[in-house]
Formats: C-alpha cells, structure tokens, sequence
C-alpha cells in the first residue's frame, strides 16, 4: 500500500527566480501538507550522497554541480497517494515533455535546471526524507 509522504526540493534555478512562493502554493492548493521545510545549501559532497543511485550516469557530476550552486528549500509532503500525486503535479524531468498546467511546465529552465524534485517512490521518499530532516524537525 502506498504511504502518504513524499520529499520534494525546490532546486536552485526556481530558488534563485524568486518562485518558490508560487510553487508552494500550487502544492498546498493541491492538497499536500508540507509537515517539514528547510533553505539550504548541499555541498557537492552532500549533493553526491543524495543522487548517489545516479552516479553510473552521464549528467551526475553536473547534477551534484548544479543542485550545490545555490540554496533550495527541502521538504516532505502529506497526501494520500503522495508519491504519485507529486510526480503528476511537477510532471515529466524534461519540461519539453511536461503537460500543460505542472509545476515543470510553468518553472523549469530546462532539464537540469527543471525547478523541482519528487521522490519517484515510497522507499526513497523515505531515504530521502531522512537525508535531510531528523524526527524533532517535522510535524509528528
Ligand atoms: S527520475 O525523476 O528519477 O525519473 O528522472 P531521471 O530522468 O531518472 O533523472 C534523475 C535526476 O537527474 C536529473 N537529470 C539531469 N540532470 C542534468 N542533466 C541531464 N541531462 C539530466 N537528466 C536527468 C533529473 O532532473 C533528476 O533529478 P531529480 O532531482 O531526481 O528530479
């Protein structure tokens, strides 16, 4: 059964234009519950922690590189169905493919600077989540 949190960033592109507020909006006005929110800074090291399942792939010395350019808010999201409901708010990683009216399509610069991250499931919802908040930063 699904769980009902996932993690979510705003990356540095979307931070940096001042659309943060937005973007928090379209999620609330979608029905998640943010029940835990930090800015940040990753180093690159951390930056290579947390996209470390990507590091066989082409792009991720210059995703580490890019997400430790600037601040980013994290946080984790109450929905129920939260995973995928997430992932169809922000829609596909390459605005190009994004369908109209998601957070990707409105934000994103491109598909490295695409604005935000979801978890793509429950289990690294999870992970993720614990990267970057411990029990005493969130709600419960
Ligand atoms: S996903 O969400 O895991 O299904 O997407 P995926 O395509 O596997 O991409 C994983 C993360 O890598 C980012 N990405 C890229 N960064 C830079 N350059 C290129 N070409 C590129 N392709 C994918 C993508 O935005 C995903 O980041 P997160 O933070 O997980 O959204």
């Amino acid at each position: 059964m699904a769980t009902n949190r996932t993690f979510t960033m705003i990356k540095p592109d979307a931070f940096e234009a001042g659309n943060s507020g937005a973007i928090l909006k379209m999620i609330e006005e979608a029905g998640f519950k943010i029940v835990a929110m930090k800015a940040t800074k990753l180093t690159a090291e951390l930056a290579g922690k947390f996209y470390e399942v990507h590091k066989e792939r082409p792009f991720y010395n210059d995703l580490c590189a890019y997400m430790s350019s600037g601040p980013i808010f994290a946080a984790i999201l109450e929905k129920d169905n939260a995973v995928e409901d997430f992932r169809k708010l922000i829609g596909a990683t390459n605005p190009a493919d994004a369908a109209e009216g998601t957070i990707r399509k409105i934000f994103a610069k491109s598909i490295e600077a695409n604005a935000v991250h979801g978890s793509d499931s429950d289990d690294n919802a999870a992970i993720e989540g614990n990267f970057f908040f411990n029990q005493a930063e969130r709600v419960l």
